[in-house]
């Protein structure tokens, strides 16, 4: 549907009755539902075949919402007063008088709250009313989605609507940081970067697992964010037949037997990279290719977030 008033309009209606609609964001897009019915939520694990031990982010129009879903300390009310609307998610306790259900934040005493900042998703959510619960709208373990038509491509059949809002500026999923009462944990590097954070807090947010990509047994890896082909990084030079990945200036030996070739960012920026990961790394699959070689990509800014989501790619299945 256009992200028209229209198509926003009946967007609501279909998440106000139970249904998923799948959204655009600033970081990738949603597949959305109303946060507090535990059978609409239900029905997101169930399309994305995603394992309910993982929880999922509630999205709410305005700061002030997410007050009254978690409990918020210093150093989460001062990162929520920075960086929202954006690509930062809170994980905090749930408030007694929070909405969010159960099932949404798979049975945890914590909440995760984000308030995005693109136009087409805050216009939802106030049409919408409650908080709306988010998780890319990917199959589980499949590349997260910057297009409308990367939605379809996973989830067509699945789910009652998409808005389509173009592309995804910022490309990679919200940073996840946890404020439960220690110091301020980074469980998943995203969007807004490691120093933009440490600056806020006047002091650098501690390294933290992130629950959703624990090994859930033997053999089970943090594989995730994978396309059907292997992913193999810091290549320095390529394999017969294999598909590449190029960043900056940098020219893998045998680039010109590549079987395709993609490039994040021809001048080096890692935002310009970090937008155009996720669609660069399906249409590299696309090309039937075994294997994808990366080129390596410096950690600086959001490259932290594009090398999370690229070892995640590259990590055993
Ligand atoms: O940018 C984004 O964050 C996108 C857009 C749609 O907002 N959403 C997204 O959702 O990436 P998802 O479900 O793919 O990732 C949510 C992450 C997971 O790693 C999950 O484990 C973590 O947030 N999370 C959610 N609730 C949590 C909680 N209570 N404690 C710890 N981690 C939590
Ligand atoms: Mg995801």
């Amino acid at each position: 549907m256009a992200a028209d008033a229209d198509g926003l309009a009946r967007a609501a209606a279909l998440i106000g009755a139970g249904g998923l609609v799948a959204l655009p964001t600033e970081t990738v897009y949603g597949l959305g539902a109303d946060a507090t019915d535990p059978e609409a939520v239900a029905a997101i694990y169930a399309a994305k075949g995603r394992p309910r031990f993982n929880p999922l982010i509630a999205h709410v129009a305005t700061v002030e919402a997410a007050l009254g879903e978690g409990t918020f300390d210093e150093a989460a009310l001062r990162l929520a007063e920075h960086f929202w609307p954006g690509p930062l998610t809170l994980v905090v306790p749930a408030a007694s008088t929070g909405s969010v259900c159960d099932l949404a934040r798979a049975g945890l005493d914590s909440v995760a709250l984000r308030v995005p900042a693109h136009a087409t998703a805050r216009a939802l959510l106030e049409r919408v009313g409650r908080p709306v619960a988010a998780p890319s709208a990917n199959r589980s373990g499949r590349v997260s989605p910057t297009s409308a038509d990367h939605v379809l491509t996973d989830l067509d059949g699945r789910i009652a609507a998409v808005l389509d809002g173009g592309a995804c500026p910022v490309g990679v999923e919200s940073s996840v940081v946890a404020c439960l009462g220690g110091p301020p944990r980074l469980l998943r590097p995203g969007g807004v970067t490691r120093a933009a954070i440490a600056a806020v807090l006047g002091f650098a947010p501690e390294a933290g697992g992130d629950p959703g990509s624990r090994p859930v047994g033997p053999g089970l890896l943090a594989s995730h964010y994978a396309p059907r082909a292997g992913v193999r990084l810091d290549a320095t030079g390529l394999e017969p037949g294999e598909a590449v990945l190029l960043f900056g200036a940098f020219r893998p030996a045998g680039l010109d037997r590549a079987a395709a070739v993609e490039t994040l960012s021809a001048r080096g920026d890692p935002a310009e990279a970090a937008a155009r990961l996720f669609g660069a790394l399906r249409r590299l699959d696309a090309s039937g290719a075994p294997t994808i070689a990366v080129v390596p990509v410096p950690e600086e800014g959001l490259g932290e977030a594009i090398n999370d989501r690229l070892r995640r790619a590259a990590a055993p299945r």
